[in-house]
């Protein structure tokens, strides 16, 4: 079992970036959006990712003020995402507390949206560094296709292909994002940069993995967002593909490609079904070789307590309960 002192090891620098956020959400806007603003900050978060942005920027030796603002850009990102999501999904719960949808009307939870990404866009801005607004730009545009191709073209659809191109669209490129970034205010050293971009896309592609065996196994108030949400949305995650390779020809497998998971029964008994089959088992042992692959890439990097702290953070995403 990981410990998850990694995330103590930059607690200090974690309370800056807090305070970075907090500042984008200042006095000067409507009343309404200030408290739905402080509602999204103060329900928190796990904040992995400034964090895996914070200690691959450490472990290089970038400059403290730009992983700050770095990271403060990049959560802000990943919170503009959640709160559209939560709306295309219809989902009432997150971390543990009601959504922005539950509350407000579909605009209002789509201008929210906006504005954390313009606040987003703005701190990339203020790192000062061209390349690295690209490759922001570049993130937002593939994380957005992603969930547009997820909307119209992957409904029902049981194919290992196209579930691998949306989880790097819509989570691993962020992860990725965040460990490069960090690495390029850091080095110049351009092999450096690419191991970091390993780690990154391949711890992504492990937490969205785990978070899909987490929609079947995990508890609803440990994940703090509602359980078995995937399939009833059309959504076919690693696990429903295992379980579909293993039983082509069970009913409910094969209506799914036709609209079955509008069924809520069915999806109830898939769901059932797939919990109790080796699927769960076999996901994970692929979320697994995924961090063998980030923790081979890791080695490159200098012999330091960060480089360790980064190899708690890959574990962590395989053991995690949240
Ligand atoms: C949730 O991300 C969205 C996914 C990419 C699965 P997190 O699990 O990091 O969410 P918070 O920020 O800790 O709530
Ligand atoms: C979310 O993926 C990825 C985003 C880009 C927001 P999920 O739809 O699996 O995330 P959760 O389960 O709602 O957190
Ligand atoms: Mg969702
Ligand atoms: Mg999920």
């Amino acid at each position: 079992m990981s410990s998850i002192t990694f995330f103590t090891s930059v607690q200090d620098q974690l309370q800056f970036i807090e305070g970075r956020i907090r500042e984008q959400a200042g006095e000067q806007h409507h009343p309404d959006l200030r408290s739905a603003l402080a509602h999204l900050l103060s329900s928190g978060g796990k904040r992995i990712r400034p964090t895996l942005g914070l200690l691959v920027g450490n472990m290089l030796g970038a400059p403290e003020e730009k992983l700050i603002t770095l990271g403060a850009s990049v959560e802000l990102l990943h919170t503009a995402t959640l709160v559209h999501d939560d709306l295309i999904d219809g989902a009432l719960l997150r971390r543990g507390m009601p959504t922005l949808n539950a509350r407000w009307s579909p605009a209002a939870t789509v201008l929210t949206g906006d504005f954390l990404f313009a606040r987003a866009a703005k701190l990339a801005a203020e790192t000062d560094h061209l390349p690295l607004m690209k490759l922001f730009a570049e993130t937002l545009a593939t994380i957005v296709n992603g969930e547009l191709t997820q909307m119209f073209s992957a409904r029902g659809v049981i194919d290992r292909d196209n579930y691998y191109q949306r989880i790097f669209a819509k989570t691993a490129s962020l992860f990725e994002m965040a460990a490069l970034a960090a690495a390029m205010v850091a080095t110049e050293d351009e092999e450096m940069r690419a191991s970091m971009k390993i780690f990154g896309y391949e711890v992504g592609m492990a937490f969205q993995i785990v978070d899909d065996i987490l929609d079947f196994s995990g508890e609803e108030s440990a994940v703090g967002k509602p359980i078995a949400s995937d399939l009833l949305n059309g959504l076919v995650t690693l696990p429903a593909i295992y379980f579909a390779e293993a039983n082509p020809d069970d009913e409910d497998v094969l209506s799914l490609p036709e609209g079955g998971w509008s069924d809520t029964e069915r999806v109830q008994r898939l769901v059932d079904n797939i919990r109790r089959s080796g699927a769960i088992q076999q996901s994970m042992d692929e979320a697994r070789q995924a961090i063998h692959r980030a923790l081979k890439a890791l080695s490159y990097a200098p012999v330091s307590a960060e480089r360790d702290a980064l190899e708690d953070l890959a574990k962590f995403i395989i053991d995690r309960k949240i």
